[in-house]
């Protein structure tokens, strides 16, 4: 059986005041949910904030990025260590604004997943299709090419100690959350996918969805029986709608 998960992802939002409006209403959420793993995701620079908020609390969190180097001369990177030196459980990898802005390849993110997890953080990596490879057909082919990359450079075993999330990336920020059926389907291919390497492994990991999960969408997609929880982006900022949709991950748990 796997635990959900449900994770918020701030992106570039926050303020100090709303780090602690927010990681103080999710501290008590988490503390009191023994069945579902909550976490966010916050901007670096906010993440010595979460730590003395969450400090000791049920409540996880991760960074949003992070380099692929431990140290040296790279203006503006995060390190993993440096981000585990804060505390921090997660690391995403690979979201798709990182790959559609930053120019990130399937490669560049296997070498960042790889780094979390050297350094001790348990990378969630982000994978999905644009909306002209959803028209085409090719989900599922998108979504192999990128756990591909990760699987050669790390090998199949990599995702006992990780986090798949799939986020179709016309869903993401639009209101056009994928359909359950439609979000199933992607996320059994996926852990078939898997299966063809290691069926331990496949069962075993989780496979969040994210793209518009809200607190509407989130009981029938969590319902479904290969999705695993939620990363979710803009509901994450509101406490009402962060907590709905941990509750919708409870009552499917
Ligand atoms: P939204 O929930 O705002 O669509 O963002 C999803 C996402 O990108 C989470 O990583």
């Amino acid at each position: 059986m796997r635990k959900p998960v449900v994770m918020g992802n701030w992106k570039l939002n926050g303020t100090k005041d709303s780090v602690k409006e927010l990681v103080t209403a999710f501290v008590k959420v988490a503390g009191d949910n023994k069945k579902v793993d909550v976490a966010v995701c916050a901007p670096a620079i906010f993440i010595g904030q979460v730590e003395s908020l969450a400090q000791g609390s049920d409540l996880k969190y991760g960074s949003e990025d992070v380099d692929v180097h431990t140290k040296g001369a790279f203006t503006g990177e995060n390190s993993p260590a440096m981000i585990k030196e804060f505390g921090a459980t997660y690391a995403i990898v690979g979201h798709s604004e990182r790959r559609q802005y930053h120019k990130e390849s399937n490669e560049c993110v296997a070498e960042k997943f790889k780094a979390a997890q050297e350094n001790g953080l348990i990378p969630v990596l982000c994978i999905g299709e644009s909306e002209a490879e959803y028209d085409e057909g090719k989900t599922l082919e998108v979504c192999q090419a990128e756990l591909k990359a990760i699987i050669d450079l790390c090998g199949i075993e990599a995702f006992k100690n990780a986090i798949i999330a799939y986020e179709p990336i016309w869903a993401i920020g639009t209101g056009k959350t994928a359909t359950p059926e439609i979000a199933q389907n992607v996320h059994e291919g996926i852990r078939n996918y898997l299966k063809s390497f290691n069926a331990e492994v496949a069962d075993g990991v989780r496979i969040l969805y994210g793209g518009s999960c809200n607190a509407k969408t989130a009981p029938e997609l969590f319902a479904q029986k290969d999705i695993d929880g939620g990363l979710i982006g803009g509901a994450s900022l509101k406490v009402p709608d962060f907590t709905a949709i941990i509750e919708a991950a409870t009552a499917n748990a």
